[in-house]
C-alpha cells in the first residue's frame, strides 16, 4: 500500500476528521453515489446528507446504492444544481465535498463548469460551520477542466486569511493529468 494517499481519498480523510454523528453535510456531486454512501456512514441516524446532481441517472443510482446499504434515510436526494444549495440548506454544515467532471459511465458533456461550481463553493462557504470543511476533487484531464481549476484557483486564493484556511493537495511529476485537491477550512 503506498503511504501517499489518493486526493479522492485524501478528501475522505479531512472530513472523517470533522464530521461527526448528528451532523448536516452535503455531497454536492452525487454521481455514481459513493461519496455520499462515505457521508451517511459518518452522520449516523441523527445526521443527513443533501446529495446534489443535475442527472436524473446520477440520482437514481446514488438512491439505488444508498437503499443497498440501508441508509437511504439518512439521505435527501436533490435532482439541481449545487449552485442552488441554499435553497434547500436550514442551518450550518460540517462539510461539503465535490467531485468535479463528468459521471463516471456516463455522457461526457454534462460536466462541472467553472461559474457554477465558484457559484456553488460560494454558497457553501456561507453555510459552513466555524471547523467546517469543503473538500474539491478537481480533474483536469478533460476538455474545460484546465479552465475550472484556474477559476477555482484564483476565487480560492483570495479568500481571507482570517477566515479560512486553503490547502492544495497535488502530485507533481505526473506527466498525465492527476487529480489533486483543494481543501478548505472554516477558521474558529
Ligand atoms: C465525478 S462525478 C461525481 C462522483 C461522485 N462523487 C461519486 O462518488 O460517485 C461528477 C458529477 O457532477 C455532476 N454535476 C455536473 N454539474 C453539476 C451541477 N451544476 N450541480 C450538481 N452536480 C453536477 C455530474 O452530473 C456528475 O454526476
Amino acid at each position: 500500500m503506498p503511504a501517499i494517499i489518493k486526493p479522492l481519498y485524501m478528501a475522505r480523510e479531512f472530513v472523517s476528521a470533522c464530521v461527526s454523528g448528528g451532523d448536516l453535510v452535503i455531497d454536492a456531486t452525487a454521481g455514481n453515489g459513493h461519496d455520499t454512501l462515505f457521508l451517511a456512514s459518518l452522520v449516523g441516524d441523527k445526521g443527513k446528507v443533501l446529495s446534489f446532481d443535475v442527472q436524473k441517472e446520477a440520482i437514481e443510482t446514488t438512491r439505488q446504492l444508498l437503499e443497498g446499504e440501508n441508509l437511504i434515510h439518512r439521505v435527501d436526494l436533490i435532482l439541481d444544481s449545487h449552485e442552488n444549495m441554499s435553497d434547500y440548506v436550514h442551518g450550518f454544515v460540517s462539510a461539503v465535498m465535490f467531485n468535479l467532471g463528468y459521471l463516471p459511465g456516463g455522457e461526457h458533456d454534462t460536466i462541472t463548469r467553472p461559474e457554477t461550481t465558484v457559484n456553488a463553493l460560494k454558497a457553501g462557504l456561507l453555510m459552513l460551520r466555524p471547523g467546517g470543511i469543503i473538500t474539491v476533487v478537481i480533474y483536469t484531464g478533460h476538455e474545460g477542466g484546465k479552465e475550472e481549476r484556474t477559476a477555482l484557483f484564483s476565487f480560492c486564493a483570495n479568500l481571507n486569511q482570517k477566515q479560512f484556511t486553503v490547502l492544495h493537495y497535488s502530485v507533481i511529476n505526473q506527466i498525465h493529468d492527476p487529480p489533486s485537491l483543494l481543501v478548505i477550512e472554516k477558521i474558529y
